[in-house]
Formats: structure tokens, sequence, C-alpha cells
């Protein structure tokens, strides 16, 4: 089914109406984050890598007021399994540290609110989100940069867009308890229409590319498999790149080189880490290549790399899953695509496609026919990153 994208402003009037119902009053203040899709470069952010991901037309919504005391009070529309979808929770104080706990949805405000610098109010908000949950497009870094963005406009103070990622990010690890990089806290933040954005999780300086060839069509196919990254394989990869990085004197996978891991092998280090921090080294080279094959608008070469970057996800790192390898095995066959990989942390979630518009509709209809699962489709054009939007 191709899931139609719905406007953001269409978001904040369903958030607004819901808000209206709770809290018995309008908000004054509104803003939305989006999710993201990666192109290439997985699994390299927290190995000090290249990333090259875009901002999605996929967006969460937080509408929201000052409530004049020290409470917070959030609600959310999301379909929440077994949890309430509203929540209230104190101001962190000198003696109340805020702590993660139920409902897990709101971790992810919490964790903000409590790294959040600035002088906090209490606030009541409602949070409306387009990116779907567990889909590895970053639905959790949309409501961290929703709900950061939310709070400079309550503060009336505005971060440097890098200490909004970096602190959302932190928000992440001490609050949902996953050790992800900077990627989608970052392009969350800082994406643009039409541009996918090269970044150097080392430097954290990072560089616009337009995306300019209106044939090419991103086609995000939904597995509709749910992952759990917090769950032990997202650090246990993290660690073996890390001792990988360690015991061949480096401080990340960033400086090696693969040839480089021959010394590895010659200490009889297991096969995986081997695996592993080889996925790193050479997926760090093909999204420098690819954002190379960007620029120059060459699609065949990209789709060549975004083809490699799954081999390697899927037999060095470990990260696919069959359903994952079925549906970019499915196009692969198809005419008119030119590359296809899963995407995000792996072990479910969406692939992206890149291929000519006039063989997406035949592409649909051949995953639709031979995947065994139930398929979700958004067309998605590189949008923009986190903003404050308008109540009018
Ligand atoms: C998750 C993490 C990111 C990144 C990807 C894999 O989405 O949040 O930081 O590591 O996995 O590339």
């Amino acid at each position: 089914m191709l899931a139609e994208i719905p406007k953001v402003e269409e978001l904040v009037q369903k958030a607004k109406n819901e808000y209206s119902r709770i809290f018995g009053s309008v908000p004054t203040i509104a803003a939305c984050a989006p999710g993201r899709v990666n192109l290439i470069g997985e699994h390299t952010d927290y190995n000090d890598g290249f990333v090259l991901p875009m901002a999605l037309p996929l967006v969460t919504v937080v509408v929201g007021s000052e409530n004049g005391t020290n409470v917070c009070e959030v609600t959310t529309l999301a379909q929440v399994e077994n949890e309430d979808n509203r929540v209230k929770f104190d101001l962190p104080s000198a003696d109340n540290n805020l702590k993660p706990g139920n409902p897990q949805w709101a971790n992810y405000v919490k964790g903000v609110v409590a790294n959040f610098e600035g002088e906090l109010k209490g606030f009541n908000m409602t949070i409306c989100s387009s990116v779907p949950l567990g889909g590895g497009v970053s639905s959790s870094a949309s409501v961290e940069v929703a709900t950061f963005t939310f709070l400079e406009c309550l503060t009336s103070t505005t971060a440097k867009p890098k200490d909004k990622a970096l602190i959302c990010q932190r928000a992440e690890h001490e609050f949902a308890g996953m050790p992800c990089g900077i990627m989608d806290q970052f392009i969350s933040t800082m994406g643009k229409e039409n541009h996918a954005l090269l970044i150097d999780c080392m430097s954290l300086k990072s560089h616009l590319i337009p995306i300019k060839n209106e044939d090419i069509i991103f086609l995000i196919t939904n597995s509709n498999v749910k992952h759990k990254l917090s769950g032990s394989e997202y650090p246990q990869r993290r660690a073996q790149c890390q001792n990988a990085a360690t015991l061949l004197g480096e401080s990340s996978l960033r400086s090696v080189e693969l040839h480089e891991l021959d010394a590895l092998r010659n200490l009889k280090v297991d096969k995986g880490t081997i695996n592993r921090a080889e996925h790193v080294i050479s997926e760090i080279k093909r999204t420098l290549e690819a954002a190379t094959a960007l620029q120059e608008n060459d699609f065949k070469k990209l789709g060549k790399l975004i083809n490699e970057s799954h081999n390697s996800l899927r037999d060095l790192f470990e990260v696919s899953c069959p359903e994952l390898d079925s549906l970019v095995d499915i196009v692969r066959g198809c005419d008119g695509v030119l590359g296809s990989r899963m995407v995000g942390g792996g072990f479910g979630g969406c692939t992206i496609t890149l291929v000519h518009q006039n063989s997406v509709d035949k592409v649909m209809e051949s995953i639709t026919e031979k995947y065994a699962g139930t398929p979700t489709f958004y067309i998605c054009k590189p949008s923009n990153g986190a903003r404050v939007l308008s109540l009018q």
C-alpha cells in the first residue's frame, strides 16, 4: 500500500484539536522535526565515519503552551500498545532528577527536558507524528528534536544546531538506553529540502549535496517487521567495532585501512569482529564515493554503491533479516531499479530503493505480489529539518 504522507498543517490541526480536548485551551507553540532515511553510511556514525542521510517529509509535530506550574503534562496521538498515552512529570530540580520510566514513549521527551540547558517552565504538550514507529527511519530522533525545538520557543533561547543534535543524542543514550551515533539527531535538526547531507561524524562538519534528478524516486518500503534496537545487538556491534579499533591502537575505525585488518587476523581475533570492522571501513569509503556520485548526478554509480552497502550489512555486519533481504532481492530483479538496501540499525524496518520514475509502480506491484509480509510504501522527497510552525 502506498502511504499518503499527511501535510504538516494537517498534523498540526490534529494535535491542536487533541490538545484542546485534553487541556481545555489552545496551544501557543508548535514545532516539528522529521524522520530520516540514510542513502548510505550505515553503522559508520559511531565509528567517526561519514553518513549521507536526507530528512523525510514524515515528521513529528508537537504543540503546547506554558502552564504556569512546575509540572509537564504530555499526551501522544500515537497508537501506543499497552501504555498510557498521557504522562505527567515534575521539571527537574536540584533535589529531583528526572528519570526514565513508563510510558516508554515519554522517555524521549523526558530525556530532552532533563538535558535542556535553559530556564525551563512547566508545560502541556501534545505529540502527533507521521513517522512510522520502529521503522528504522528515526521516529525517536524526530520526537527528541521536535521537543527540543518546542523548548527553545518556550524559553526564548536558541541552541547551535550541532549542540541541539548532541543534546538530543544524549537524551536517547540516557533515557532510552540506546547508545546511538549522531546521524539521526543531526539530520533531523539540519536537513534541507532537495538535499542530502554528508556528515563527517568525527569533526561534525557537514556538507549539503543537492539532489537534482527529477526522474529518480526514493522509494521507502517498510517491511513492517518491528525491531528493538536498544536490545543487545546494536550495543554489541558498537563494542565489536571499538574493540577492533583499540586492538589496532586507534581510537576509532575511521583511520584504519582494510589491509590493516591482517594484524587482527594474525592475532586470531574472532571472525565476527574482523567482519564488522571490514564493513565499517569499506562503508566509509563507499559513502564518500556515493557523495561524489550524487554531486555528479551519477545515480547509476550511487545505486551500485547502495547495493554493495546492503550486501555488506547482510554478510559482514549481520544486521539484516530475511524480510529485508527478500525486499531487496525482489526489487533488484525489477526493471528501472538502480539499487536497494536496508536502512537504519537493522533487524527490520525499511529499505530504500533508487528507481526510475516510470518503473516505480511496477516495482511496488512486484513487492506486493512476492513479499511474504505486508509492505507499506512511501515515496519521499528530501525535506527540511526541524522548525517552528505557525498556529494560525
Ligand atoms: C540507528 C542509530 C544511528 C546509526 C544507525 C545505523 O539509527 O540511531 O545513530 O548508528 O542506527 O547506521
